[in-house]
């Protein structure tokens, strides 16, 4: 079998090659290329990943190459992480909204439809190259805003684009273990798009347990998600909201807490993975220990204005062991390579999974994964500002995606001013005109 990295010289890679290496048994593959533009970034890379085969003691071959026909060809799973316009990009993404009192996020919110703007074609670029080399590749799609790019490549690929994504699983997790259950014996009954979506219910062989669970305080503060929405309000809800949800319940103490940090979250990330990825030249143990130090030093701050906000001292938790991004990958391809059934939330077209979209809309929800990919299971009727929230987010992706693809501006601004977060249309394009001045070539595909 044959894996292409597309984005090889990302932050994240070690973690996937470090899962490869993990499950050479279950997934035999003979061949791992990396692509990615920047050959140097590259090469940083690959010495990190040549320190984890060496720690370990295992060899995984791997090559790197920056022609992206080669890097593809025949391959039968392509990830795909990849940040167009790179970290610089994500400052000004956030950067713009802030600067007018509006949340500044990478997914979420005015930053997250930027974000798809320069993404999309980009991505549209890669499909189209994976339709014609590699047509039996499964696109394991991680480049976010991963529910619009899913969605917009689906147009390409159909169904073969899968989307991933850590947070829901992590939550699983964490309620799993603030239960005192193992994940893997209960149901999790999630519901939603990419960082939109709500745990309703989970079960083991007894019954829905989160019931228990909301009305416990004590438990509810052991966990992520029960300290920063806090007790009461996810007993008013009767679920617990992915922690991109924080954005929309808590919108005004999140926008507040980021600007009192000062650096939005891309220029601090930015800062600390430049000094990274300049140390260019160091062997494969020291460049791994340099990788793990810039990594801690992301999980720890990981949300951090955010649950400042909240009044979380505490570092985040990312739910233990056994899972975070790598899992999530290794899970799909093993699902679909083996044939496993196993049961992942995923961003796939929705079918009918929530009644009150259409089929094609991608949605986040429990999927039944083998061989023809994932199956999303009946969610049914949801509770109606769930819906409500998810059908107008949908539709600004929508617009989103059609704005990328045509390279309209009218229907960029569209898309921000029905954005739920966004206070107005003035302030909408007034964002606009800040992206279109500051992200290089927005200027000259977008005329308006
Ligand atoms: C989670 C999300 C990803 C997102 C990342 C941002 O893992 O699921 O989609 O990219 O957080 O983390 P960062 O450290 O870059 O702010
Ligand atoms: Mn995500």
């Amino acid at each position: 079998m044959k894996l292409t990295i597309v984005g090889g010289g990302g932050f994240r890679v070690p973690l996937v090659y470090g899962a490869l290496l993990a499950k050479r048994e279950a997934l035999p593959f003979d061949e791992v290329v990396l692509h990615d533009l920047d050959a140097g970034r590259m090469e940083r890379m690959a010495g990190v990943l040549r320190g984890l085969a060496d720690e370990r003691g295992a060899t995984l071959p791997f090559r790197a190459t920056t022609d992206l026909g080669d890097a593809v060809e025949r391959a039968d799973f392509v990830f795909s992480a990849i940040r167009v316009g790179r970290l610089e990009g994500r400052v000004v993404d956030e950067s713009v909204p802030l600067s007018l009192g509006v949340l500044g996020q990478e997914t979420t919110g005015p930053g997250g439809i930027c974000f798809a703007l320069r993404t999309i074609p980009e991505m549209v670029r890669l499909a189209e190259t994976i339709a014609e080399r590699a047509p039996a590749a499964w696109l394991i799609n991680f480049t976010n805003p991963a529910g619009m790019v899913t969605e917009a490549l689906q147009q390409v690929l159909g169904e073969r684009v899968v989307g991933i994504c850590d947070s829901p699983s992590g939550l699983c997790r964490r309620v799993a273990r603030a239960l005192g259950r193992d994940p893997g014996e209960m149901w999790f009954d999630y519901f939603g798009l990419n960082h939109l979506g709500w745990l309703r219910a989970a079960h083991d062989a007894g019954g829905d347990r989160l019931p228990e669970l909301l009305a416990d305080e004590q438990k509810l503060a052991g966990f992520e998600e029960g300290r920063l929405f806090g007790a009461d309000w996810l007993q008013t809800l009767g679920m617990i909201p992915n922690e991109y949800l924080y954005y929309f319940y808590f919108h005004s103490d999140a926008v507040a807490s980021i600007r009192e940090g000062g650096l939005p979250r891309g220029a601090a990330l930015l800062e600390s993975q430049a000094a990274f990825y300049a140390e260019n030249g160091q062997g494969a143990a020291d460049a791994l220990a340099a990788w793990r130090a810039t990594r801690a030093e992301r999980d720890r701050t990981y949300m951090a204005a955010e649950r400042l906000a909240a009044g979380i001292e505490s570092d985040h938790d990312d739910g233990g062991d056994g899972g975070g991004y790598e899992g999530e990958a290794m899970a799909v391809v093993e699902a679909i390579a083996n044939n496993t059934r196993a049961i992942m939330i995923l961003n796939t077209a929705n079918r009918s999974a929530l009644p009150f979209l259409d089929e094609r809309a991608v949605v986040e929800v429990p999927c039944i994964v083998g061989r023809s990919g994932p199956v999303p299971v009946a969610i049914g009727p949801t509770p109606p500002h769930a819906q409500a929230l998810v059908t107008a987010i949908k539709d600004v992706e929508r617009t989103t995606i059609e704005a990328a693809l045509t390279g309209s501006g009218e229907l960029a601004v569209r898309a921000l001013a029905l954005h739920p977060l966004v206070p107005s249309v003035t302030v909408a394009r007034e964002i606009f005109s800040g992206y279109r001045e500051r992200i290089p070539g927005l200027q000259e595909r977008f005329a308006v």
